[in-house]
């Protein structure tokens, strides 16, 4: 029976929210993460970031005494289990940045040993759990490995981690049959592969749905070009026909869907055009967004407030939002432009929603936060977002 693991990146979203969940089986969790910010406000039983039913989890386990930490290597304490949580972002050639997990595994080298079992959780470039197995191999490490993505909707993971099998690629039979075993404390609903084919499955599965995204704006740009209502338009399509569901055009952004999809583009040899139309079509969503307003207003003179910052809705991430491009675009053309978020706490410029509404011309929502459908202004509101 599994009674403590390590988590490196711990303090992350997958990472912590993990944490959680062990903690909610009574395993002790030893967080190491370089945040020294987001442990401490961990070690104070405060979310460093939202997390539906976070802070009711992580007070439980603080009163339970389950959880360490450490930020530097030298202190870390090294499970059985240990389970990495790293972002994985992509380089300025749309490229997969390796080293990033590389650098963690030369320096975890050290501290291991061959009972111990490194469970990758970051989406990686396929290939990746077998390459860093083999070079700690070269370092006389012959310790256990598996790749075991996070599948959850962000903000939800705590509600959702049992709700959907969980994807196991162990590097040999040994470390199937461990990981297997950890896992099984949470669920029996376990599909196992080779890792390469459980990595591909992650990119796939967020691929598809960038690209399913990327269908609704493009179906939207072409009516609402050809001045159609979309949202009739969406509705004739969606409603008792469920064949035809597909998503609300909006923007399309955040730390995953971008960057999986080119690591697949990048991982199929640059054959994956449905991929880069994707992107294309997803980014341009704001020039298209902001032509509009631009053709039907004299933006010089006006002052635009953005509501919503976050990539999404009811989450106070800001990483890779396109609320971020829509305001530099839009400071290139009009007098000025304010923003407001209710969930943003690590933006200065952020103003609160009756400033924003009472000092701006035109109000954009850029994020469908649940509060912006209760807006009550006269001024000009542009919003792509259906039933929100
Ligand atoms: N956020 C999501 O909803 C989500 C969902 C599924 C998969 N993923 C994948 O999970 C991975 C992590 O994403 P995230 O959103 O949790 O990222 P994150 O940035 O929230 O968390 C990463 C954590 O790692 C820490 N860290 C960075 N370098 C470190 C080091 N050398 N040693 C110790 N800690 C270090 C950071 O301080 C941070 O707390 C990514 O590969 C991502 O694609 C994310």
């Amino acid at each position: 029976m599994i009674k403590e693991i390590t988590i490196i990146g711990g303090a992350g979203h997958v990472g912590l929210a993990f944490a959680l969940i062990c903690t909610s089986k009574n395993i002790k969790v030893h967080i190491h993460d370089i945040n020294k910010k987001s442990i401490n406000l961990i070690k104070k039983g405060i979310m460093p970031h939202k997390e539906k039913n976070g802070s009711v989890f992580l007070k439980k386990a603080i009163r339970k005494n389950l959880l360490s930490y450490s930020s530097e290597i030298d202190n870390i304490k090294i499970n059985k289990i240990n389970v990495i949580c790293l972002g994985t972002p992509i380089d300025e050639f749309l490229n997969p940045q390796y080293n990033i997990l590389i650098d963690i595994i030369k320096k975890l080298s050290p501290y291991l040993n061959n009972n111990n079992h490194i469970i990758i959780r970051s989406t990686v470039y396929p290939g990746t759990t077998r390459f860093l197995h083999q070079l700690l191999v070269n370092n006389n490490k012959n310790i256990k490995m598996s790749f075991f993505p996070e599948r959850f909707v962000q903000g939800l993971a705590l509600e959702e981690f049992n709700k959907f099998p969980h994807l196991v690629g162990s590097i040999n039979r040994k470390s199937e049959n461990e990981c297997k075993k950890f896992l099984k404390i949470f669920s029996k609903d376990i599909i196992t592969m080779k890792p390469e084919e459980a990595e591909v499955t992650k990119l796939f599965l967020n691929s598809y749905r960038y690209i399913q995204f990327s269908i609704a704006n493009q179906f939207f740009k072409i009516a609402d070009s050809a001045n159609l209502n979309y949202e009739k338009i969406n509705y004739a399509m969606t409603h008792k026909y469920k064949r035809g569901k597909i998503p609300s055009p909006g923007f399309t952004a955040g730390p995953c869907l971008f960057k999986d999809t080119m690591q697949l583009r990048a991982f199929s040899n640059h054959n994956f055009s449905l991929g880069m139309e994707a992107m294309s079509t997803n980014e341009g969503l704001v020039n298209y967004l902001v032509d509009k307003i631009k053709r039907e207003n004299n933006l010089s003179n006006k002052i635009v407030g953005i509501l919503g910052m976050s990539f999404k809705a009811e989450s106070d991430d800001i990483r890779n939002s396109l609320s971020y491009k829509l305001k530099k675009i839009l400071s290139l053309h009009s007098k000025n432009v304010l923003t407001s978020d209710p969930y943003v706490k690590n933006d200065k410029d952020i103003k609160s929603l009756n400033y924003v509404k009472n000092k701006s011309d035109i109000l954009v929502i850029a994020t469908p936060h649940k509060i912006y459908n209760k807006l009550k202004t006269k001024k000009t509101i542009y919003n792509i977002w259906i039933d929100f």
